[in-house]
C-alpha cells in the first residue's frame, strides 16, 4: 500500500469509535471463556494492533488492567494518547506504544492476556501466534478475531475480493489450526455477529464517506469507492465469511 493510500485509510477512519468490527459483548463472552472476571484480573494485559485503542481503554476500565496497546501507525497511537488525556481510565492504565505488534516491548511471560481484534492478518495469523505464546505465563491467554470463511460456499465476487485482500484467508479450522500450533489450546470460538459489523464498524465509516465524498479526488476518492464496494460486499455475502473470534488458553 502506499503512503497516500495509508494516509487517505487514516483520514477515512479520523475520530471513529474504532478500526475494524468488534464489540465490547463478544470480547467480554471470549475473555470470560479463559475464566477472567471483570475486576479480578487479568492485571498486565497488552491490545496488539490497537488502533486507537477502543479495546485497550475498555480493558483498563472494565478489568482494572495495565494495558500495552501496540500499533505502528502514528496517527491512531496519537489518538488513543487524546482520547487518554480526554478521558483517562478510572481504573487500570494504558500505555500506547508505537511499534510492531511482533515485538512487543514485553519481558517472556509477563502478560496475563492479550487481545489482538483485526490485525493478525496483516503479519500472517501463523506467525502472530507462535510469536504472541511466549508472551503470555503459563493459564494466561489470547482473544483473537480473525476474518474466514465459514463453510465451503464461495459468492465469486467475495472470491475476487478476498483473493486479492487476503488470499491465505481459511476456515475456522485452519484459524484454530495455526493457533494450536503456536502453542495455544482452544477454549471457544464464536463469529462475530453482522449486525455488529454495521454498529461498530460500517455505519459510522459510511457516514464518514459520505462527508468527505463531495471534496475528495485522487486515492482519497478511490478508497471512498473501494470502502463502499466492501460495505456492499459484506451486505451481500456476509452469510458466508466474517470474523471469528477465538479465546486461546496458554497452558
Ligand atoms: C483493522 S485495524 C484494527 C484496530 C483495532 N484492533 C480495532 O479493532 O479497532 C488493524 C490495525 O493493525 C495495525 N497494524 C497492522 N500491522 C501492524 C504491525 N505489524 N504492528 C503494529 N500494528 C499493526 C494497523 O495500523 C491497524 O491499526
Amino acid at each position: 500500500m502506499t503512503d497516500e493510500a495509508v494516509a487517505a485509510l487514516i483520514a477515512l477512519h479520523a475520530c471513529a469509535p474504532r478500526e475494524g468490527p468488534g464489540d465490547v459483548a463478544t470480547l467480554e463472552r471470549m475473555i470470560a471463556a479463559l475464566g477472567f472476571a471483570p475486576y479480578a484480573g487479568p492485571t498486565r494485559a497488552a491490545d496488539l494492533g490497537c488502533g486507537s485503542g477502543a479495546t485497550a481503554l475498555h480493558l483498563a476500565e472494565a478489568y482494572g488492567a495495565d494495558v500495552l496497546a501496540v500499533d505502528f501507525a502514528e496517527p491512531f497511537v496519537a489518538r488513543l494518547a487524546e482520547r487518554l488525556a480526554e478521558a483517562p481510565p478510572a481504573r487500570g492504565a494504558v500505555s500506547p506504544h508505537r511499534g510492531d505488534m511482533l515485538a512487543p516491548p514485553v519481558a517472556p511471560g509477563a502478560l496475563d492476556l492479550i487481545v489482538s481484534e483485526g490485525a493478525a492478518y496483516n503479519v500472517g495469523f501463523a506467525t502472530a501466534m507462535k510469536a504472541w505464546r511466549p508472551l503470555v505465563r503459563a493459564g494466561g491467554g489470547l482473544v483473537v478475531s480473525e476474518c474466514v470463511w465459514f463453510g465451503a460456499r464461495r459468492p465469486p465476487e467475495a472470491a475476487a475480493f478476498w483473493a486479492e485482500a487476503y488470499p491465505e484467508m481459511g476456515s475456522i479450522s485452519d484459524a484454530v489450526a495455526k493457533a494450536e500450533a503456536g502453542g495455544w489450546r482452544l477454549k471457544a470460538a464464536e463469529r462475530l455477529a453482522p449486525e455488529v459489523w454495521w454498529t461498530s464498524y460500517y455505519d459510522p465509516l459510511a457516514a464518514r464517506c459520505d462527508a468527505l465524498e463531495p471534496g475528495a479526488d485522487g486515492v482519497l476518492k478511490a478508497v471512498i469507492a473501494e470502502t463502499r464496494a466492501e460495505m456492499a460486499l459484506f451486505r451481500a455475502t456476509s452469510a458466508d465469511w466474517g470474523y471469528v473470534y477465538l479465546a486461546l488458553d496458554a497452558d
